[in-house]
């Protein structure tokens, strides 16, 4: 598949799943525009380093990219051993506000991918503090409603990509005929992060998950099917979310749908 004469902007691309789908946009004849708060070093292609922890940090990364590009792919994130706050200005607002920003210079048919995480499969659960958070304009006002409900703190990770999966929704549903919008839900995936999630999540959870699928993901697994979700043989798939867990989530549901009706 050619991606020729398209320009992507890769928030995350100094590191694992971000360079990783760098690469093969590369490959697959695009250009690149990457954000990152890292530098990266011999980046292919041209390079913003930016903060989107905040409002500011936002707003110059999306000053410098330019009109007619088409896709912007949210990957970057922190993980939730980062302070809760951290986590959801970066992972929620820096989603937000930078698709927000970007959307009006995507070209018409233009892709938005946002990184989840199959963690997040039971966003609807959540649904109202989901769509409180989302919305509030004031980002200091959201984060003191959040400080006072501790399944948002003490669980900020999963609550920030359930707000991923709603911010998905919204922009697809708000830019139909127009734009596309996808979120992709990784499971396990071998990157820096990892090591985060097994303090975060617990070290036997995430090592049994990954011993039971055989081997943890790459970060080409995700990067070839967000390449996919780019391309014009994915151009009815709108407002959904790809979940790429090697069957992870299919364990998870059949194991607690049998534990139920034990
Ligand atoms: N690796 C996994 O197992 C896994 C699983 C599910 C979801 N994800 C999601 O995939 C995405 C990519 O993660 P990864 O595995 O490649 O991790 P990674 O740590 O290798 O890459 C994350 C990148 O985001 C950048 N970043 C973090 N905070 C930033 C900020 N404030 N401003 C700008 N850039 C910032 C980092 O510098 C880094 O380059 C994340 O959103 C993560 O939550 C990863």
């Amino acid at each position: 598949m050619t991606l020729d004469g398209q320009t992507f902007v890769v928030t995350g691309a100094a590191s694992g799943i971000g360079a990783a789908t760098v690469a093969l946009l590369r490959e697959a004849g695009a250009e690149v525009i990457g954000v990152d708060r890292n530098t990266a070093p011999d980046f292919p292609g041209d390079f913003v380093q930016a903060d989107l922890s905040t409002t500011e940090g936002v707003a110059a990364a999306a000053g410098q990219i330019p009109a007619g590009i088409s896709g912007l792919l949210n990957i970057a994130g922190v993980p939730g051993t980062a302070p809760w706050r951290l986590v959801l200005s970066v992972n929620v607002f820096g989603v937000r506000d930078l698709t927000r920003a970007l959307l009006p210079k995507l070209a018409e048919g233009g892709v938005v991918v946002n990184l989840a995480s199959n963690v997040a499969n039971g966003w609807s659960e959540r649904r109202g503090q989901v769509i409180a958070f989302t919305s509030a304009e004031d980002r200091d006002a959201a984060l003191a409603l959040a400080a006072e409900d501790p399944e948002i703190t003490s669980n900020s990770y999963r609550f920030s990509k359930e707000c991923v999966r709603w911010l998905t929704l919204t922009t697809a549903a708000s830019s139909l005929g127009r734009v596309r919008a996808v979120s992709v839900s990784p499971g396990p995936v071998q990157t820096p992060i990892l090591e985060d999630f097994k303090m975060d999540h617990g070290r036997d959870k995430v090592e049994g998950a990954v011993a039971l699928l055989g081997r943890a993901g790459e970060p080409a697994d995700i990067a070839r099917t967000i390449r996919f979700l780019l391309g014009p043989e994915a151009a009815w798939i709108n407002g959904i979310d790809v979940c790429v867990d090697g069957g992870l989530s299919a364990h998870r549901a059949v194991a607690d749908s049998l534990s139920v009706t034990a």
